[in-house]
């Protein structure tokens, strides 16, 4: 076998960042970086605020949006009469709450508004936000199908207001320095990303738990099916209703999507041209419709910006393993892994090819060895490949938080829009697609730039 000159782990670096678009200060190892883009902090106008939706998620995001000054929460929407209590436990008794969400929009007072319902509902009080004059901030994905992404880019475009989507990942430190680590060639031309999630718990499989009132009278079915299938009162499909298609978009909406919104910030791209996906109900056979291990592979051509390359996406509730979550570009000279933190691993390829000549006549071995010898006389020196250095991002800066700040950047200070509906549209579509893929049992194409979805072979 042979062997090429190896790499100290000072070349690494070296070479991490030769080329580098930014500093050549940008990799920084096992530390904090003080410098690292903030969002803008702005002027601190107040803004009327608004939740539709406080549960789990809505909460979170509600206190997340607080930490912004200037904000004020006006008022609250939500179908469950105990998650009305608790706004004005949590947030005051002046907080307006209804089970009416149009209620809340036809409020002067109201600026912006959160939309953290069941995916069911997002379009629709998007749509009825944005003609209502209101800004608005999305929670992942941005549409339950595909086709409706394309009456929220519209409705976003006749009103001149702010749409966020509420993925928070390019908010985060780690993905703006993954992002200028891969322009800066750290990894040589990416060819690969393979990203999953796993989980092996109750809570993790969406099993939440249902409130001991729950019944016809504290919770607003009618309000909540709006436009999925009439069907009784049933709690279960009211709060865990992720685990049916008619309310959500399945382990592939949900989870897929945060990673195809990580994807397409660090790369740039536009999104995939090819979708599959497989999977089942291996482990969760609760009544839920969804299943909860899925599988997608994904191709994404190749642009002026970047080489094609192939995304595999993995998810596993029952993963005994439990690996958490990843997210890795490889590369043809590194690996770059996102997490929290970022880390570059690099495993460079020997110059020298090496030779295959143990089965041919020993003079013939000798006069390669030789001419090897000559090509290559580096060969042999002794070589470390880098097992990876760790840029930590800083552990104090909450993702959701700077999201909200710069939504409401964008809202005081016309800062751009980091998630636009087009944006939303191009990471929710490929994710719901999959979905169709999987139900299905046939490919897709995805057209990146049109945002349109066709199933091959028709
Ligand atoms: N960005 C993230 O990391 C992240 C994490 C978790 C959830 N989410 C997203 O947040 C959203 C909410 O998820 P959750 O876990 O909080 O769900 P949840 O069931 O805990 O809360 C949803 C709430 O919406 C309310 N609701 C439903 N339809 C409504 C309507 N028409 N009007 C008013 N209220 C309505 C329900 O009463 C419920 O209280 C989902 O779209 C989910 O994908 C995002």
């Amino acid at each position: 076998m042979a062997t090429g000159p190896k790499t100290s782990r000072r070349d690494f670096l070296k070479r991490a960042t030769a080329g580098t678009v930014v500093a050549s200060s940008s990799v920084h190892l096992l530390k904090a970086e003080p410098e690292e883009p903030q969002p803008p902090s702005g002027s601190t106008d107040r803004v009327g605020f608004a939740t539709i939706g406080l549960g789990i998620q809505g909460t979170g995001d509600t206190r997340a949006a607080l930490k912004t000054p200037g904000i004020e929460l006006v008022a609250v929407a939500d179908l469950y009469d105990g998650r009305l209590t608790r706004a004005k436990e949590l947030f005051g008794e002046k907080v307006f709450t209804t089970r009416d969400y149009k209620e809340v929009l036809a409020r002067p007072d109201v600026d912006a508004v959160l939309i953290a319902t069941s995916d069911h509902w997002h379009m629709p009080i998007a749509v009825e936000a944005l003609a209502a004059g209101k800004h608005v901030y999305c929670e992942k994905p941005m549409v339950q199908f595909w086709e409706e992404g394309h009456k929220i880019i519209e409705a976003h475009k006749k009103s001149g207001k702010v749409f966020q989507v509420g993925s928070q990942r390019p908010s985060t430190i780690s993905h703006h320095k993954a992002k200028e680590l891969l322009a800066s060639g750290a990894i040589g031309e990416l060819n690969m990303v393979d990203a999953w999630f796993s989980r092996n718990s109750a809570m993790g499989a969406w099993q939440y738990t249902v409130p001991k009132d729950a019944s016809p009278a504290t919770v607003d079915w009618t309000r909540f099916l709006g436009r999925a299938p009439k069907r009784p009162y049933d709690p279960i499909r009211f709060f865990r209703w992720r685990n049916y298609q008619d309310y959500g978009t399945g382990v592939a909406g949900d989870m897929f999507v945060h990673l195809f919104t990580g994807l397409h910030f660090i790369t740039g791209s536009l999104g995939p041209t090819r979708i599959m996906s497989t999977g089942g109900l291996r482990f969760w056979k609760d009544g839920r419709d969804v299943p909860d291990v899925m599988l997608g592979l994904f191709d994404y051509p190749r642009t002026d910006k970047l080489p094609a390359f192939n995304l595999s996406l993995r998810l596993n509730f029952a993963d005994g393993g439990d690996n958490g979550s990843g997210l890795r570009f490889i590369g043809s000279d590194g690996m770059l892994s996102v997490g929290n933190d970022v880390t570059l691993a690099k495993n460079p390829r020997p110059r020298d090819p090496g030779l295959s000549i143990e089965s041919y006549p020993k003079a013939m071995q000798e006069e390669f060895r030789r001419e090897q010898r000559e090509r290559y006389p580096e060969s042999g020196e002794e070589m470390l490949a880098s097992g990876g250095e760790t840029w930590r991002a800083p552990r104090e800066q909450d993702a959701t938080e700077r999201h909200f700040r710069n939504f409401f950047a964008s809202i005081r200070d016309k800062a751009p829009q980091i998630e636009d509906p087009t944006f939303g549209l191009r990471a929710a579509g490929p994710a719901v697609v999959s979905n169709l893929s999987y139900f299905e049992g046939r490919a897709y194409t995805w057209d990146p730039v049109a945002m349109q979805a066709r199933p091959i072979g028709c």
